[in-house]
């Protein structure tokens, strides 16, 4: 008998459910009698004691469902051992609610901050593994996340929409991708819809040059261009500053995101009409793409593979085309981030594509 907890922390995206089935199909599939405790609501669940218990049924049909069955919150790492408002000591509450029930491991669902403190309570003593999610694609340890791929298809899909009407209107278009503070998405969704300028965080820009670009395609005959700008986009002036200052900076922002502020630069200095689009959480909504069904799919067997074998304290990622367990020590706190120097903005580069750098 193996008692398991199951629970997803942190901003959701497409293919939770279908990881979570993989998990407990495989457990099940093994001939093991297993009970599934669903926490709900992210790590509040675990703290308060909030679950459910679930049955080979819940499982059932989820596998091309968006969002999560078991509901997410964010729980911040940088509190998590101050009380909360009533003075209940949340780590100890986690570890309290896992042994009530005698849990033989908990699977845990999330991305960087998730597994910081999944990391904690792998100190603390429990019995953890977990599964690599985030639309931003910026997890150690492993070469692709979940949801990454579904949410590269929609930002794809909303600049492929813009391109059409750019054209009738000659304009230039900016999309805001998200991907909070790398480039992954935004550099993956503008190669794969043709976009002319792509602003990663990884790369800050020189308006100038972004300038620069515009004007070389209006010079070859082009009447729009279409500027895909991650949400953590940032101009080589800013990227001098320190942290405090840069944080300072954008509170008193007068701009609400880093897009308008190019795009009024823009206006400024070309005088061309500039539109702006921000799909915002769109790309976390909806089905999984296909290749997430699939990927999230093997991942879950995988992680049910090692709760059955009781390897316990690791991450179940991906690497070099293969399924890989990560110790959990490596991977929390580290940011995966492009690599400007990467064969991928190389490429992009020899297609015309600029970097404003
Ligand atoms: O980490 C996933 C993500 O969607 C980021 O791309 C984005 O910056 C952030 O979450 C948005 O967070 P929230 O849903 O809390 O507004």
């Amino acid at each position: 008998m193996k008692r398991i907890g199951l629970l997803t922390s942190g901003g959701d995206c497409q293919a939770l459910n279908a990881a979570m089935r993989g998990v407990v199909k495989s457990m099940y599939n093994s001939g093991e009698q297993i009970e599934v405790y669903g926490f709900l609501n992210g790590y509040q669940g675990l703290i308060y004691g909030n679950y459910r218990m679930l049955d080979p049924s819940d499982f059932s049909g989820i596998l091309t469902r968006g969002g999560t069955i078991l509901g997410s919150s964010r729980t911040p790492f940088k509190t998590i051992r101050e009380p909360d408002e009533k003075g209940l000591n949340k780590v100890e509450a986690m570890k309290h609610n896992y042994h009530k029930r005698n849990l033989d491991c908990l699977v845990i669902l999330g991305g960087n901050g998730t597994h910081k403190t999944a990391n904690l309570l792998r100190e603390e003593g429990l019995n953890i593994v977990t599964l690599p999610k985030t639309i931003d694609n910026d997890l150690w340890g492993t070469d692709m996340t979940f949801g990454f791929q579904s949410a590269v298809d929609i930002a794809t899909n909303v600049i492929d929409a813009i391109h059409t009407t750019a054209d009738s209107h000659g304009r230039v278009f900016i999309v805001e991708v998200m991907g909070h503070k790398v480039g992954f998405l935004t550099l993956n969704a503008g190669l794969a819809s043709g976009a002319d300028i792509i602003l990663i965080p990884e790369i800050p820009y020189d308006i100038d040059k972004v300038v620069e670009a515009i004007n070389r395609r209006k010079e070859r005959g082009a009447s729009f261009t279409i500027i895909a700008v991650a949400e953590g986009a940032i101009s080589k002036e800013d990227a001098k500053l320190s942290k405090k200052e840069y944080k300072k900076k954008l509170a008193n922002r007068e701009h609400p995101s880093v897009s308008y502020e190019v795009a009024s630069e823009i206006e400024k200095r070309t005088g061309q009409e500039v539109r702006v689009t921000v799909p915002g959480h769109m790309q976390r909504g909806g089905s999984p793409c296909p290749y997430d069904r699939v990927f999230a799919s093997r991942l879950g067997a995988e992680a049910g593979k090692l709760i059955l074998k009781g390897e316990y304290g690791f991450m179940v990622g991906y690497r070099n085309r293969e399924i890989v367990k990560v110790p959990l020590e490596e991977v929390a706190g580290k940011l995966k981030m492009l690599e400007p120097k990467a064969s991928i903005i190389k490429e992009a580069k020899l297609l015309g594509i600029s970097f404003g750098d």
